[in-house]
């Protein structure tokens, strides 16, 4: 045996993947789009681009080029209001976006989407907030996360993805697809959200203007703990009952044990996992400082997440990873 193997780099990174028997089909490349301009922090966030239907066509062909069929739009209004209802308009910016790529693309991509009120309302919170203007009333936020989703099918949305972490989204979202007709549009939460300062890359592009100066928002009384291992099981099984074809998890490198845990506790059932902005700012940053080396860290975060249980993994790092695949 010489395990010293030399390889060159691409070989060396694509063995990784291979050895931990992960396939670009299992890649989801997010597009953040920002409706009207760019806004500034772009540098911590890759794949964000403008509402233009040019650079959208041009992030889903970039991802289609390396055999990446799956896309997972966010959405970032220009506007605000205190109901967070351009969320849920036909012209709304997910809506449009999905319309252009469905047109363009056919049923060569699969489009998932980001379904929240966050990026939309004035609080910044993932609901509808009391007149405290802290506490997220959960029944009038599934409600309303359910038209959310159900504009997102009708503009022709395969998978929609409530990341709000209200209880209940799951079965009130699929109530109301079966009840108008999308019974085939799948349900994927973000099943266990741990409230995580690795959030902040994404939250200083999409809760800008209004809410600057305000960078870090409190979601600590829905997202979950990052202390609690059977809330966390607790949660997918919920989600799981309630419908869900895919439960997700994230951040990813701090949660390898409950993508495993998770994993030894329901079968076959498919398990995605988000390696969040703050993850992937972390390698990019250090990378920057020729510190570590970026591609090595990547691939070998993604294998991580792969053994541990991971079938479905959505990371900025997708078009990279790709490439670094046969
Ligand atoms: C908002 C949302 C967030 C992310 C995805 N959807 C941030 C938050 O919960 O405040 C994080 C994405 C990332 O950091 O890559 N519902
Ligand atoms: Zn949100």
């Amino acid at each position: 045996m010489r395990p010293g193997r030399i390889y060159q780099n691409k070989q060396f990174l694509e063995s990784i993947l291979n050895e931990a028997g992960f396939k670009k089909n299992q890649l989801i490349m997010p597009i953040i789009i920002h409706e009207k301009r760019r806004v500034k922090g772009d540098g911590m966030m890759p794949g964000a681009v403008s509402d233009c239907k040019n650079e959208i066509f041009q992030a889903v062909y970039d991802g289609l080029d390396v055999g990446i069929d799956s896309f997972m739009l966010f959405g970032i209004p220009m506007i605000r209001n205190s109901k967070g209802s351009r969320a849920l308009m036909n012209q709304g910016i997910v809506q449009r976006s999905t319309r252009k790529i469905r047109d363009e693309f056919g049923s060569r991509v699969q489009i998932i989407t980001d379904v929240c009120v966050c990026q939309y309302n004035e609080s910044g919170h993932c609901g509808i907030t009391n007149y405290v203007g802290n506490q997220v009333e959960n029944d009038p936020t599934t409600h309303l996360l359910s038209k959310i989703a159900l504009s997102h099918a009708q503009s022709g949305a395969d998978i929609v993805s409530p990341s709000s972490m209200m209880d209940g989204q799951v079965s009130r979202i699929r109530k109301l697809l079966n009840g108008n007709g999308f019974s085939k549009v799948k349900v994927m939460p973000f099943s266990v959200k741990h409230s995580s300062n690795l959030y902040a890359p994404f939250r200083a592009i999409a809760f800008n203007s209004k809410l600057r100066g305000k960078p870090y928002i409190d979601k600590s009384t829905y997202q979950i703990s990052f202390s609690n291992r059977r809330e966390a099981l607790r949660e997918i099984v919920v989600d799981i009952n309630e419908g869900a074809d895919i439960v997700m998890i994230k951040p990813t490198l701090t949660y390898l044990d409950l993508i495993l845990m998770i994993r030894e506790n329901i079968g076959d059932f498919p398990i995605a996992i988000q390696l969040v902005s703050g993850e992937t700012a972390m390698i990019k940053a250090a990378a920057q400082q020729k510190w570590i080396d970026e591609s090595e860290w990547i691939v070998q975060t993604i294998a991580s997440a792969k053994r541990a249980g991971a079938d479905k993994i959505i990371t900025y790092a997708a078009l990279d990873i790709a490439n670094f695949m046969a």
